[in-house]
């Protein structure tokens, strides 16, 4: 079974072609970065702009790239929510349009779901139960994943996600956006010890990442004279409590549940420190990590053919009437 995924939620426009769930055989996503650098953040008006200038060209090559037919497609899945909703629209509308025309089945799909599907496109995909992270610019939550469309939100961040508060001190820092992937190089070249920032204490599996947000503005106002010239320093001291904190959670989550599977997804599953991080806390109990590649990390639509493929292959269809949604039910 051949479907089309299509993804719009924030800030990239991306197609993709994915059979059975598994194989990917194209997928294409067409970055906003450029748009959004010089206002620091995702400008939501902008974002719908652009996604209608790219959906048909990224669909058109996420066709051409793989080689089939308009024909030789099943099904069509479409980001549903969460995400800016006039992003969501654009997609989700193309979607039911194009399934429409050719008398296609097609399904919303929830964006977590997806990331957490971004695992099954590796080689070696884990078997159920597992317990998931995922960690992006707007969701950090931990799942316990009994099926493909069965997962339990076992907790999450009370404030920032992981990326945005990434996002955030690379602003202060004067770094630019998206922040993420320049502070994780940055602070390949600094010492993570040096300055240490505190790690919020939660119950269970819930996170909170203001804290440490605020402590890195404190010591830049603290060190106004100096802080330009310990960049990498900082960058490493905030990354290392980051790390500390999702590789804590994760590891106590995935024994508390008894999994011997854990996966890392999301945008901030991109980071080196945290890959390593998580590699050698689940080595240490016996655990097997899953980690899609990097170019599966950030959004990007083959997640979201892979969930839909579950959706649409156990009969589920989606309404013309279905509208996007701006909040998530999974958290
Ligand atoms: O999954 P994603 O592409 O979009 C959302 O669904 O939010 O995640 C984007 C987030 C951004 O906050 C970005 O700064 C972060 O992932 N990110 C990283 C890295 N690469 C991207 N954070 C830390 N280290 C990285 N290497
Ligand atoms: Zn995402």
């Amino acid at each position: 079974m051949n479907i089309l995924g299509i993804e719009t939620s924030c800030d990239e426009t991306a197609a993709a072609v994915v059979m059975d769930g598994r194989e990917i055989r194209s997928s294409v996503v067409a970055s906003q970065t450029a748009v959004h650098h010089p206002y620091g953040g995702v400008v939501p008006e902008l974002a719908s702009r652009k996604h209608l200038e790219m959906i048909m060209p990224v669909v058109a090559g996420a066709l051409e790239q793989s080689g089939l037919e308009p024909s030789d497609i099943d099904g069509v899945a479409a980001t549903q929510g969460p995400g800016l909703i006039g992003a969501l629209l654009v997609g989700f509308s193309f979607a039911k349009a194009w399934a429409l025309a050719r008398g296609l089945p097609w399904v919303g799909v929830d964006h977590l779901e997806g990331h957490i599907h971004s695992v099954f496109l590796e080689s070696d995909p884990p078997p159920f139960p597992f317990v998931a992270l995922l960690a992006s610019g707007g969701h950090t939550s931990i799942y316990h994943v009994v099926g493909h469309d069965r997962m339990a939100h076992l907790g999450g961040t009370r404030d920032d996600a992981a990326g945005e508060a990434f996002d955030k001190v690379a602003k202060m820092l004067g770094l630019g956006y998206p922040g993420g992937s320049i502070i994780g190089q940055l602070a390949l070249g600094g010492d993570p010890n040096r300055i240490k920032f505190p790690k919020a204490r939660l119950p269970g599996c819930d996170f909170s990442f203001s804290g440490v947000k605020t402590a890195v503005n404190r010591y830049l106002q603290a060190h106004s004279e100096s802080w330009a010239g310990e960049i990498p320093d900082i960058a490493a001291g905030f990354q290392e409590a980051v790390v500390g904190a999702l590789t804590e959670k994760l590891i106590s989550a995935v024994l508390e549940k008894g999994c011997a599977h854990l996966a890392l997804v999301g945008g901030v599953a991109a980071n080196g420190r945290l890959r390593e991080s998580v590699g050698r806390a689940a080595a240490e109990k016996g655990i097997v990590v899953h980690i899609p590649p990097i170019s599966l990390c950030g959004d990007n639509a083959a997640m979201i053919a892979a969930a839909g493929y579950h959706h649409l292959s156990a009969g589920e269809r989606s309404s013309l009437a279905a509208d996007v949604y701006s909040r998530a039910p999974l958290r």
